[in-house]
């Protein structure tokens, strides 16, 4: 028998715990700076609306309807799309696997937080001291022991965290929702009265009409909602087969994407205050004062910490602390997700399922800890959630709007929900998204054959992009070959 949420407020957190995790604090805030503050705050809203939310409830249906998880309900459409399902987890394991090295970075930051190990210049002791960043992803260096034993941690406390499925989950995540927002709060509150606050505040919220004409710009809002809202990777799906008959879904959908959303909006401001600081120190505007990418979480928030009035040591605990907490919930639904499905499927036991990935998953993660990491991160990152998450969105849409009858799906999800969704649902299913997004991942396609992403050496491009579908391609073929058990 398939286990419970055991109320629904157990669902909507484990969802939310889902959705809000890493992506909020530490992925929007560079995506959002890389693509130039102001500008991106429109496409991600549009993208928010157009295809988070309504992919949100698609998801939820599709669990909840077939009963499944996501091989299995995306299979019920069509015998097909059980790939898409296999491939959409496949994606999220390739995604956790990076994602818990940003965790075992926090694992570390946790411990250089009792001395604010740090000093005064965030960004040198990032690259220097604590990745000793290479020169290029093909100069791989050693292993650096401690990142190593972060990531040895964070697989520990995420194999713990679900040992026994969905029960356990549902109190875990009362910890790991609740306690962030308080956090984030105070951390706010400091970021935006540090001098020059008001300049980066500038930057993130001033719309940049002109860089709506960019594509990358909405290509990236994309993937940042799909990333955000865990959509694309099978897990919202498999969250909610899980859910009682008689449960609510529009209503769940909206709430769980909107307070999603809402965090990054606020993480921003105590992270676009910060630059704002360092654009007064420095005199460089505020658009050059970092070097972009995925390092901008952990240069801003230890400046914020070291900057405190009082107390510093303590918020720094916690500040590390909350991020792990939001972190581990969307590592584990993950996990959770995959290993549902496996089981399902093949009737393989949930222990050995559990202890399996997370070895697979760490083994993996080892190469992020050695000197080259951080580029090997950001290649997968990229290809992960511009390819992979994009082109599971389209085709879910697809699937469920041209191979099924999408007014169904609508008039399920009405049935069960305090509130209705409209025929304006159908038409961002059917047409929008898949036109919107499949015009901008072919145009994607079409750059990076022209020059490798963010100038790596085509080798590593390769390496860490093309080859890794390629793989999750072959990989989900042949789970949907082998023959189910029962
Ligand atoms: N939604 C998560 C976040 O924003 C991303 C994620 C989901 C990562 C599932 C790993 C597994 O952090």
């Amino acid at each position: 028998m398939k286990e419970l949420w055991q109320s629904r407020t157990s669902f909507v957190l484990a969802s939310i715990g889902s959705a809000i995790g890493l992506g909020n604090i530490w992925r929007f805030p560079y995506v959002c700076y890389e693509c130039g503050g102001g500008a991106f705050l429109i496409p991600f809203l549009v993208a928010l609306l157009t295809a988070g939310i309504p992919l949100m409830i698609l998801e939820y249906s599709l669990g909840h309807k077939f009963a499944g998880c996501a091989p299995l309900a995306l299979g019920s459409i069509k015998k097909g799309f059980e790939i898409l399902g296999w491939f959409a987890l496949l994606v999220g394991f390739g995604i956790v696997t990076y994602y818990a090295v940003v965790m075992g970075w926090c694992f570390n930051y946790l411990g250089f937080s009792l001395n604010l190990a740090w000093g005064e210049n965030t960004q040198a002791f990032f690259f220097d001291q604590f990745l000793k960043i290479s020169e290029s992803p093909l100069q791989i260096g050693s292993v650096q022991w401690l990142i190593a034993l972060g990531l040895i941690l964070t697989w520990i406390a995420i194999v713990a965290s679900i040992w026994r499925g969905a029960k356990t989950v549902g109190k875990v995540v009362y910890f790991t929702v609740l306690i962030p927002w308080v956090i984030l709060i105070v951390f706010v509150i400091r970021g935006v009265t540090l001098p020059g606050a008001l300049e980066g505040l500038r930057f993130y919220l001033t719309p940049d009409f002109s860089a709506l004409l960019n594509y990358r710009v909405w290509l990236h809002a994309y993937s940042q909602v799909f990333f955000s809202l865990t959509i694309g990777f099978g897990v919202q799906i498999t969250y909610a087969s899980f859910l009682p008959r008689d449960s609510d879904i529009v209503n769940n959908a909206f709430l769980v994407s909107l307070a999603d959303a809402a965090t990054a909006f606020v993480g921003g401001f105590a992270v676009f205050a910060t630059l704002g600081y360092y654009s007064f120190q420095s005199g460089l505007p505020v658009s050059e004062v970092v070097k972009s990418g995925p390092q901008l979480a952990f240069v801003t928030y230890p400046t914020i910490i070291r900057l405190l009035p009082f107390g510093s040591v303590v918020f720094g605990v916690l500040f590390f602390l909350m991020l792990l907490t939001l972190g581990i919930d969307s590592a584990f639904s993950l996990v959770e997700a995959g290993a549902a499905s496996l089981i399902e499927k093949f009737k393989l036991k949930r222990t050995h399922v559990n202890i399996g990935f997370a070895l697979i998953a760490a083994g993996v993660g080892f190469i992020y800890t050695t000197k080259s990491g951080l580029y090997w991160l950001d290649i997968v990152d990229y290809f992960m959630n511009n390819f992979g998450l994009l082109l599971v969105g389209v085709i879910m849409c697809i699937a469920a709007g041209w191979f099924y009858n999408i007014k169904s799906i609508r008039e399920y999800a009405n049935g069960k929900s305090d509130f209705t969704i409209g025929a304006w649902w159908d038409f961002c299913i059917r047409i929008l998204t898949p036109v919107v997004v499949g015009a901008l991942f072919i145009t994607n396609v079409i750059d990076r054959i022209k020059a490798s992403y963010g100038g790596y050496p085509r080798i590593a491009e390769f390496i860490g992009g093309w080859l890794v579908i390629g793989i999750f391609v072959v990989v989900g073929l042949l789970l949907f070959k082998k023959k189910r058990r029962t």
